[in-house]
């Protein structure tokens, strides 16, 4: 928010203080209610880390907001999410586009069986972001660059990416969610199979990430979220407890349950 107030002295137009807005966004799974009337800004180019207890709700709205939870039968969801300011749920809107613009990764590392390259490339060739075989390698490169995997890969890039470690294989699948330049990066648990040493990487490269992407990650760890997270939601039961500047949820807390949560009396 500083940054926004300071660049409003010296230019007309302030940056927009949210890349994503969610209104009384609810999810029924059948007739049981998962998620109640969630609202929620996600501040652009930060990372904001959704916590709380397991069967929350965290992964629930995260799918919400690419409309992941279309592919779930039972799951309906009722409210409104705005991407820039556009109803995602617009009929109008493709949504094999709006999940190009807005990238997930997912709990464990899911590389498809194709080549390192073929992983990255998918997503430009299903959208035809390249007009030459030279821009789709540049794309490639770019993209495993900057998932910090490129010198680990540079030399087998047609091997299977299923051959590489658990955390290389998280970074392939970030880079394969980056490589269409997505404009939100959502990550659920990115880190839950990987070991301290991987998971260290994979929480330097979200740092990095957030210079170009807004990135929100659901994590059961909160000292994850307090390393990587500008911002951080807190989830209890459903519901959207309270919200906020990372220090502030883990140093003053407003509510009670957040407080019993950060201090480990409930969780
Ligand atoms: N596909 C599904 N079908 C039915 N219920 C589900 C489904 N996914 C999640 N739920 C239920 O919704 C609630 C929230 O789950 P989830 O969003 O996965 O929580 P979290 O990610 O915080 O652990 C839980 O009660 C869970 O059992
Ligand atoms: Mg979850």
């Amino acid at each position: 928010m500083d940054a926004v107030r300071t660049e409003t002295a010296v230019v007309h137009d302030a940056p927009p203080s949210w890349k994503v807005r969610a209104r009384d966004v609810s999810v029924f799974y059948g007739d049981k209610q998962a998620l109640f009337d969630v609202s929620v800004d996600i501040a652009p180019r930060q990372v904001t880390a959704f916590i709380g207890p397991s069967g929350c709700g965290k992964s629930t709205f995260l799918r919400c907001i690419n409309r992941m939870n279309d592919t779930i039968p039972t799951a309906r969801v009722k409210g409104e999410i705005l991407l820039d300011g556009a109803s995602i749920n617009d009929p109008r809107l493709d949504v094999v586009e709006l999940r190009a613009r807005v990238g997930m990764v997912f709990q464990k590392p899911n590389p498809f069986p194709k080549s390192i390259f073929e992983n990255v490339a998918y997503g430009p060739r299903i959208h035809g972001l390249f007009r030459s075989r030279t821009e789709l390698e540049e794309t490639v490169t770019k993209s495993l660059k900057r998932a910090g995997l490129w010198n680990e890969v540079k030399d087998r890039l047609h091997e299977p990416g299923t051959g590489l470690s658990g955390g290389q294989q998280q970074r392939l699948c970030i880079a394969r969610a980056i490589a269409t330049q997505p404009e939100v990066v959502l990550m659920d648990e990115p880190c839950s199979a990987l070991d301290p040493i991987a998971t260290a990487i994979i929480e330097e490269l979200i740092d990095e990430l957030r210079s170009k992407f807004t990135i929100v990650i659901v994590t059961h760890s909160m000292q994850q979220a307090a390393r990587v997270s500008q911002k951080t939601a807190f989830f209890h039961l459903g519901k959207l407890i309270e919200e906020g500047r990372t220090e502030d949820i883990f140093s003053k807390p407003r509510h009670k349950q957040t407080e019993d949560y950060i201090t480990g009396k409930i969780g």
